[in-house]
């Protein structure tokens, strides 16, 4: 049984990876960043200096901490979408008690070690953990509680991954699971001058290189192809006419490599774009997501640099 699941998982990988790589300009899945070695790099870059997100949403979600539990009210229930194993849920946690805490990921690992430190921190707490990729439609378990309202929690600017239509789907996912009187509380990076949001994603000790560059060994590890990381080099540049962050790995070669029953051609300084990471305006935002939530509150950091939002499902 666990050997199928592991050979359908990576049947998957192979056909994302080969789909991505054989497009023009070619790409790769930016969730493949995250095996043990890709969630540690990640680890690191959250505490870089360059790197502000993280640290600005945590000081945002202080500042504001009494105005945002009003908002949400004690007796909701919370989802959080993509919580790794990460404790940004305990600044909530810690000022208020939630009817229900189901904290949803892809990686069961984060998952199942993160439920088991929250238990011990929260013995009265209801948590119903979900391993699932929320970018596909998924049921909730049935609970049997009494709650006010769902409320999605949406943190870290994740959501700037995802394309157009994609985001519009996930928005979806969001709405379908809260409507009719919840709503989702979701951090977004916001738009800057090029040099700041540049030296985030390419910072001077090199971390974000690594991060880039351990896609490679993943998909090495994972599907025995043979990638060599010393014939890439990681550069992320900001897109701003698409206001996005755009990772890619360039090849310093022509050069050649082999995955499944395939061979990949590189030529010199083709690149694989391997995530884009979308900065946004506020009103920018409130035009994106009108079709399923209306902005009740905008919570932001004195320079401008991240925001907090309420948004309240149509
Ligand atoms: C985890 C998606 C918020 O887009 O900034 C960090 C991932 N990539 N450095 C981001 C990331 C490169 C990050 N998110």
């Amino acid at each position: 049984m666990e050997t199928e699941l592991m050979n359908n998982k990576r049947s998957v990988m192979l056909s994302e990876v080969l789909q991505g790589l054989s497009q023009n300009p070619k790409t790769l899945p930016c969730k493949y960043f995250y095996d043990e070695k890709g969630s540690e790099i990640y680890k690191q870059i959250i505490e870089l200096e360059e790197y502000y997100l993280v640290r600005t949403e945590q000081e945002i979600m202080k500042n504001n901490i009494q105005e945002i539990i009003r908002t949400l009210s004690d007796d909701c229930f919370i989802i959080e979408f993509g919580c790794g194993s990460s404790s940004r849920i305990c600044l909530l946690l810690d000022h208020m008690s939630p009817a229900a805490y189901i904290p949803i990921d892809i990686s069961k690992n984060a998952l199942m070690q993160f439920v088991k430190s929250l238990k011990d921190k929260y013995p009265k707490l209801k948590i119903v953990p979900v391993c699932t990729d929320y970018t596909q439609e998924f049921n909730i378990p049935n609970l049997n509680i009494d709650y006010s309202k769902k409320i999605i929690y949406y943190p870290g600017s994740n959501i700037g991954n995802f394309k157009k239509l994609e985001t519009f789907k996930i928005l979806k996912i969001i709405h379908n699971l809260c409507r009719p009187n919840g709503g989702l509380l979701i951090g977004i990076d916001l738009k800057k001058d090029k040099a700041t949001l540049e030296k985030a994603y390419n910072d001077t000790k090199g971390i974000t290189a690594q991060f880039n560059l351990n896609i490679l060994n993943h998909i090495n590890n994972e599907l025995g192809s043979n990638f060599n990381i010393d014939n890439f080099r990681h550069k992320a540049i900001y897109n701003e006419k698409k206001g996005q962050i755009e990772m890619h790995l360039f090849s310093k070669i022509d050069h050649e490599v082999k995955i499944g029953n395939q061979t990949i051609l590189f030529e010199k300084n083709e690149s694989i774009l391997t995530e884009i990471s979308c900065k946004y305006d506020i009103n920018e935002f409130k035009e994106l997501v009108k079709d399923f939530f209306e902005v009740q509150n905008v919570w932001t950091d004195k320079d401008n640099k991240f925001g907090v939002l309420f948004l309240k499902a149509k």
